[in-house]
Parts: structure tokens; C-alpha cells; sequence
């Protein structure tokens, strides 16, 4: 199944295009002989980013049947299947409390029982807060996902800088929508100003770490802030 848009972290083997330059080449050598690309084949996961949440959640118990997600940056919709899973919103299990899972994305996301998407929304975009409010049962989640990335340059100091600046407009939307008590996972990748992101945080939660998952590449910058138990405004 091809997606309108797909990152290249996210393009399952299948989808790779036959021509192909030298870089392309060594990237589908890399896709091949990765356990969590086929994994992630095998279970039905849109990308391998999934074992990325999965691993997270797994060690720290972030996601709760009956609980509101907010995955910002949700295309193709690995995490939030992931999330529809365990905070039930698909309603597979008649015993559990039943969740809500909203993501949002700047592309076109395919629809996933169980997930409401906002597609080709901004998050950055002050519209795209109010909109997710008014769905939000009582304007209110209980957790936040950003797996944002904008689009890289190559500049490895410019892509931090934009990351960085999404992700603390991402913690403008937590500070109007999260329960006290609440949680966030937050992709940065790491550079100077990540202490910025810290420094917010920690004056938003009482918990916060830096996560690097094994599913998330030994040679990307890229790492999680986990923030736990959101104070109360
Ligand atoms: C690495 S992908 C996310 C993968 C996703 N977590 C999954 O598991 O399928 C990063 C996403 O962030 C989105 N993004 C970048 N800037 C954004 C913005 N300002 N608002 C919303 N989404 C954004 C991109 O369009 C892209 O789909």
C-alpha cells in the first residue's frame, strides 16, 4: 500500500521506487537489514517508528485504556496505532475503559479506526489549538505525542533550531490542554538549544528525562524528552 506522503524513515521496502541513486542504495541496504523495518511489516505497523513508543511506553507505562492522546506530527499513523491500542479508543475490548486518540499532521494522514485525524493542520498554527480543543472531551488531554520533525535541510544546526521551535510551540498547546498530572513524549534532535527545551519542561512537569529507545538509530541525533506529571496551572 503506497501513502500520499511517506517520510523515508517510513517507506517499508516494498514502496522503494527501482531507480535508485547511490544513497538511495545504501538506504535500502540499511531498510533490508533492519529487524524493526520487517517488524513492523509483520504487525502491520505504517512504520518502523512504532517500536520507538511501543519500547517507551512499555518501560514507563505512559499510555492507559480509557486515556485522551494528542500525536502531534501523527502521519503515517505509526504511533497512533500504537496509542488506539492501548488507550483502547477503537473499543476492541468491552471490559476496558474506551480512549481517544487525536493526531495531527501537516500531510494527509490515512484514516485508522479509532483515530481522529487532523489532517494538513499546522501545530504551530494557533487555528489548529482551537480546533483540538473543541474535540477534546472538556478541552482536556491526558497525554501528548510529538514525533514532529520538519522537513531536514542537512544543516544539522538549522533542523535543531526548527525542531526546537516547534516543539516549544507543541508545550504552548500542552499548557492549555493537559490535565494536571499529565504526561508528554516530545522528539528533539539533540544541539544547543535542547537545554532551552529542558528548562521548559521542567517547569511544566515535576518528571523529566531524556529517552533514547533502541528502535531509534545509534547514529541519529535524534532523542526523547519524557515529561511526567504535568503541575497544575
Ligand atoms: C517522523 S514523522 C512522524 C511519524 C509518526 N510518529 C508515525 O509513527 O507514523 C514526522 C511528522 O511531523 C510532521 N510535521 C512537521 N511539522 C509539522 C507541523 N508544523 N505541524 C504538524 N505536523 C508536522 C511531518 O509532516 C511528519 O509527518
Amino acid at each position: 500500500m503506497m501513502w500520499k506522503y511517506i517520510p523515508k524513515s517510513c517507506i517499508h521496502v516494498s514502496a522503494v521506487s527501482l531507480k535508485k541513486t547511490a544513497a538511495d542504495k545504501r538506504w535500502l541496504v540499511r531498510q533490508l537489514s533492519d529487524p524493526y523495518v520487517k517488524a513492523a511489516h509483520f504487525q502491520n505497523y505504517r512504520c518502523r517508528s512504532a517500536f520507538k513508543l511501543i519500547e517507551m511506553d512499555d518501560k514507563y507505562t505512559i499510555l492507559k485504556p480509557g486515556f485522551t492522546v494528542v500525536d502531534c506530527g501523527a502521519a503515517p499513523g505509526a504511533w497512533s496505532q500504537v496509542a488506539v491500542q492501548r488507550v483502547n479508543s477503537s473499543g476492541e475490548s468491552t471490559e476496558l475503559p474506551k480512549g481517544l486518540v487525536i493526531g495531527i499532521d501537516l500531510l494527509r494522514i490515512a484514516p485508522l479506526d479509532g483515530a481522529h485525524f487532523l489532517s494538513c493542520h499546522d501545530i504551530t498554527d494557533p487555528s489548529t489549538h482551537t480546533e483540538l480543543e473543541r474535540l477534546l472531551p472538556e478541552a482536556r488531554a491526558d497525554v501528548i505525542l510529538s514525533d514532529m520533525a520538519p522537513n531536514a535541510s542537512g544543516l544539522r544546526e538549522l533542523d535543531h533550531e526548527k525542531l526546537v521551535t516547534m516543539c516549544l510551540s507543541m508545550l504552548d498547546l500542552a499548557e492549555k490542554v493537559l490535565h494536571p498530572g499529565g504526561s508528554l513524549v516530545c522528539k528533539y534532535w539533540d544541539g544547543a538549544l535542547a537545554h532551552k527545551l529542558r528548562q521548559r519542561l521542567s517547569l511544566m512537569f515535576q518528571d523529566v528525562r531524556t529517552v533514547k529507545p533502541k528502535a531509534s538509530r545509534k547514529e541519529s541525533a535524534e532523542l526523547f524528552f519524557l515529561a511526567r506529571m504535568f503541575k497544575k496551572r
